[in-house]
């Protein structure tokens, strides 16, 4: 017997700029900071936007807004660092997710070796790129590096942001740890 399976369309839910943050607001990013030096010194913003592109060449990529007033000053400079923050590093995020200012003062960081482009002491991850290529992208831009340089250089876990706040990864539970055969 053959049973007619009725195929409910998906609803439609017509689309809004609030919709579109509350659905995206239910992926989980991690989050970096991306900082160049200029001749000013050091500028940089917090970015969310972070994704791994191509192994072959080695290239990463970030959308940094059309409104960013820190992207222009970044692109005569050719050269960037995605800096991968730890959990710790909230207020440190929310500093350079302010606009404009003063955002280094306080910061340790230590140029890169082939860049000069500002690696944040205490960072989980670094990658040293050089741009790439910029895609429009709506509001934003689709800004892609390639990487001359990465590195871990913390142990710890990563700042992780999701559902409009910032959260922190579950210390592994060694009961479910099939390492440990839990
Ligand atoms: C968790 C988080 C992720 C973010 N991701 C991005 C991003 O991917 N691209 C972007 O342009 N701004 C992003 N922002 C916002 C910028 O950090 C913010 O607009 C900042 O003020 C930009 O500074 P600027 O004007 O100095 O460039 C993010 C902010 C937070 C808190």
């Amino acid at each position: 017997m053959v049973v007619d399976t009725p195929i409910r369309p998906a609803r439609i839910n017509p689309f809004t700029a609030e919709r579109f943050r509350h659905v995206m607001g239910h992926v989980p990013t991690g989050v970096t900071v991306v900082t160049a030096m200029t001749r000013q010194g050091p500028v940089g913003l917090t970015v969310g936007s972070f994704v791994s592109a191509s192994l072959d060449p080695p290239l990463v990529g970030f959308l940094p807004a059309r409104t960013s007033s820190t992207w222009p000053l970044m692109v005569p400079v050719g050269t960037f660092c995605v800096n991968v923050l730890g959990e710790e590093h909230e207020q440190l995020c929310r500093g350079f997710a302010r606009s404009g200012g003063r955002k280094f003062d306080g910061v340790d960081w230590r140029p890169a070796a082939e860049t000069g482009s500002p690696v944040i002491d205490g960072a989980l991850a670094w990658f040293d790129c050089v741009f790439e290529r910029c895609h429009p992208a709506g509001d934003h831009l689709f800004v892609l590096g390639r990487v001359r340089n990465l590195d871990v250089r913390a142990q710890g876990r990563p700042l992780v942001f999701c559902h409009g706040r910032y959260q922190q990864l579950a210390a592994p539970d060694a009961a479910h740890d099939p390492s440990t055969g839990g």
